[in-house]
């Protein structure tokens, strides 16, 4: 029988039982059949009040009094039947201080000074320890203290009194001495049979706890970006929108001065899209400039020399990098009447048809810096490199000579990490060729510097993690994300 039954047996002969009472009767532990009220309790089985009562317990060292004797008879019984000297006893029996001066009181024992030293001796032949046999009652749970008594004990720091929470139980107004189980759930079945009119149905505890709500997290991707972010705003940097994954050939290629027969321009490299397979709005005068360049020249160049179709142009993809942003904001700029310097970032996603490994996906997030004004070269864009890097947090930097269609020079950026003790290679920059901004409009003294690298490699070196796996996609962990704190690039 288990515990909800056997009280609603023993509720069955007597009214108001004490939980208290019934955990003695039982054997077992109270806060085991406050459980076990509670829930016969939501079944109107049973009605109960809670009600406190206070109880005198014995302190540890009443424990030990009730077994051992009190302190008085302790010391009275290490007296010998000769006397001892008592600085010897004193020191002999454990709260020899206590005791003495009780079994003193108590007229037990007395000092005999005639022989010079002080000797105790015994002063009646038997005694009887009344502490410890009333303290044995109480521990049986009998109480006849009288008042003065107790508080003495209590001053001894022999007993102390205790509050008890129970409850006192009655019949409820579903009482029966077996628990019958009831429907937790309304299904469509006991709706169609009817049989829901005859079920009983568990009622709802609305004072249960609901689960405590989890708070959302930032992922480790967004805290590194609103660092960048941060960094790019105090160097006076603005954002460009970057709302548009979508990109035409157009902006994300050919406005690059990147050739149509480029192999990064091939199904192997870049996502191009089905539906709608192509987009026909463009700046006609500007593509007609575009147009140009690729396939005769112009501005100074020689051009690709090949012919330039314009459905190249027009088809449309996922964007494969950023700087299909920069290069439409570099249009709208060079259309002001008059040109102003402008410093514009971003950070967001870009696309490319890769093979996935542990360092490469599909998408990533790409972070593009790009600084348009009169006059800069390349000196410019190092010093810019050296102050973007060093707020990052990376004091050495070493570039290499690179290629990209649309830069020129071109640099790869390396930067030493002191925590991994090596050079790694942190992004890609260089000074936009004149084929790019020319055909846009820009003034011909104006020179724009640029560069980019991924928002995923600082993060996993930020965070530890060598499979980037483990930071996008599927097996990403959630506590991971969770415990990971906000990203301070050590500056
Ligand atoms: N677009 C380049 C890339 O995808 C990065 C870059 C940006 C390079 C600007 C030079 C200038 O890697």
């Amino acid at each position: 029988m288990d515990i909800s039954e056997r009280i609603l047996k023993y509720l069955s002969n007597s009214e108001n039982v004490d939980t208290l009472k019934l955990a003695s009767e039982f054997n077992e532990d109270h806060q085991k059949i406050v459980g076990a009220v509670k829930s016969i309790e939501a079944l109107e089985m049973v009605i109960s009040e809670a009600v406190k009562s206070t109880k005198w317990e014995l302190t540890d060292e009443g424990h030990s009094v009730a077994s051992a004797g009190s302190h008085e008879a302790v010391l009275y019984r290490g007296i010998p039947e000769e006397g001892i000297l008592q600085a010897e006893v004193m020191k002999k029996v454990p709260n020899a201080k206590v005791g003495f001066s009780k079994a003193m009181s108590l007229g037990w024992i007395f000092i005999d000074k005639s022989g010079g030293a002080p000797i105790v001796k015994r002063k009646v032949s038997s005694i009887q320890d009344i502490v410890q046999e009333n303290l044995n009652e109480i521990k049986k749970g009998i109480d006849n203290l009288a008042e003065n008594v107790r508080n003495d004990y209590k001053k001894r720091k022999l007993l102390q009194e205790i509050t008890l929470k129970s409850f006192i139980l009655r019949k409820g107004p579903q009482f029966a001495t077996t628990i019958k189980k009831l429907e937790t759930d309304l299904t469509s079945e006991m709706i169609l049979s009817g049989s829901w009119k005859t079920l009983q149905f568990k009622p709802y505890n609305f004072d249960a706890l609901g689960q405590p709500p989890e708070c959302g997290n930032l992922h480790p991707l967004l805290k590194v970006r609103s660092e960048f972010r941060e960094i790019f705003l105090e160097m006076g940097f603005e954002e460009m929108p970057t709302n548009q994954y979508i990109e035409s050939s157009f902006w994300n290629f050919d406005a690059l001065f990147q050739p149509q027969q480029h192999p990064a321009r091939d199904a192997h490299d870049t996502f191009f899209i089905s539906s709608p397979a192509s987009t026909t709005q463009f700046p006609m005068d500007y593509l007609e400039r575009v147009k140009k360049v690729h396939s005769e020249g112009g501005f100074g160049s020689q051009g690709y020399r090949y012919e330039w179709k314009i459905e190249e142009a027009q088809k449309n993809l996922l964007r494969t990098h950023t700087t299909a942003v920069s290069a439409r904001m570099l249009y709208q700029l060079a259309q002001q009447n008059t040109f102003t310097p402008r410093k514009y970032f971003s950070i967001d996603k870009v696309f490319r048809n890769e093979t996935l490994d542990a360092t490469h996906l599909a998408e990533f997030q790409q972070v593009e810096g790009v600084v348009a004004a009169r006059g800069l070269g390349l000196a410019d864009l190092i010093s810019l490199l050296d102050a973007f890097f060093r707020r990052l947090g990376f004091h050495r930097l070493q570039f290499k000579p690179a290629y990209n269609p649309y830069t020129e020079p071109s640099m790869e950026i390396f930067a030493y990490h002191e925590g991994l003790g090596k050079w790694i290679e942190i992004g890609n920059s260089g000074v936009f060729r004149p084929e790019m901004l020319l055909p846009m409009g820009l003034p011909e003294d104006v020179s724009v510097i640029a560069w980019g690298l991924s928002l995923e490699r600082p993060t996993m070196i930020k965070y530890g993690l060598n499979n980037i796996r483990d930071l996008v996609g599927p097996k990403v962990d959630l506590q991971m994300v969770q415990n990971n704190p906000i990203c301070r690039l050590d500056k």
